[in-house]
C-alpha cells in the first residue's frame, strides 16, 4: 500500500492530471474500477450455498473462526483481507465494496476461494479446506458488504437471505433473526 502510494506520487510529479490518481490510489477505494468477475468455470457453475445456510448464524460463526485463523492457523484469510474486512495487504479484495461484491454469485465466490486467482497472492485453498468450510467462508465474507443477503440463483442477484430457497418448513419457523453479524464491518469508506 505504501509502496503503491509512493509510486503514484512519483507519477504525480509527472503531471497535474495524476493528482486524481493519487486520490484514487491512496483514498478509500484502492481497487480500481468495479468490473464483473469472470464467470465460474463449468465444474463450479452449479455449486451453490447449501440449503438453509444463508440464515444459519452458527455456520457463519464457524466461517468467522476459519477466516481469522482461529480454526487453523495455516488458513488465515484475515492476514490479508483484514479481520474487519479492511484489507491489510495491498491488492487483497475489499469485501466491503458492495458494488463490486454484488456482482459475484455464490458459485464465483466459492470458485475463487477454491482455486485462487492466478498470478496474485490469492492462492487456491481447496487442499486445506473442505467444501463445507469454503461455503462457511463465503457465508462470513459476504457480511462485509452484503450482510443479511443471500444469492438468488434464479434471479441472479443478492436478495434478503431469508427469502432464498426458503423451504416451507423454514417459513413456519420463527422469523429468522437478521444474522447476528459478528465483527460488523464499518461502512465502506468511499
Ligand atoms: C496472502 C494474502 C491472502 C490471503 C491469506 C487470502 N487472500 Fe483472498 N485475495 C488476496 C488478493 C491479493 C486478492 C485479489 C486477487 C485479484 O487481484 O483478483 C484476493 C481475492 C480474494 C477473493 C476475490 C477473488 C476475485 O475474483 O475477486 C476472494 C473471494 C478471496 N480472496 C477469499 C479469500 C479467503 C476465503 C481466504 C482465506 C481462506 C483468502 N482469500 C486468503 C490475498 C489473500
Amino acid at each position: 500500500m505504501h509502496m503503491m502510494c509512493t509510486g503514484w506520487r512519483t507519477v504525480s510529479a509527472l503531471g497535474i492530471m495524476s493528482i486524481g490518481f493519487v486520490l484514487v490510489a491512496c483514498g478509500g477505494e484502492a481497487e480500481g474500477p468495479v468490473v464483473p468477475p469472470p464467470p465460474a468455470p463449468a465444474e463450479y457453475a452449479d455449486k451453490h450455498m447449501p440449503a438453509g445456510w444463508w440464515t444459519d448464524a452458527a455456520k457463519m460463526e464457524e466461517g468467522r473462526k476459519i477466516f481469522i485463523g482461529e480454526t487453523n492457523p495455516d488458513v488465515n484469510c484475515a492476514s490479508c483481507h483484514g479481520k474487519d474486512g479492511k484489507p491489510v495487504k495491498a491488492g487483497a479484495r475489499d469485501f466491503r465494496v458492495a458494488d463490486r461484491m454484488k456482482l459475484y454469485s455464490d458459485s464465483v465466490w466459492f470458485w475463487r476461494i477454491s482455486e485462487g486467482v492466478p498470478n496474485t497472492k490469492m492462492k487456491a485453498w481447496k487442499t486445506k479446506l473442505s467444501e463445507e468450510d469454503r461455503w462457511k467462508l463465503v457465508l462470513f465474507e459476504r457480511n462485509f458488504g452484503l450482510a443479511g443477503k443471500g444469492w438468488d440463483g434464479e434471479n441472479k442477484s443478492w436478495v434478503d437471505a431469508a427469502s432464498v430457497g426458503a423451504a416451507p418448513a423454514a417459513a413456519a419457523a420463527p422469523e429468522a433473526t437478521p444474522a447476528a453479524a459478528p465483527a460488523k464491518p464499518a461502512p465502506a469508506g468511499k
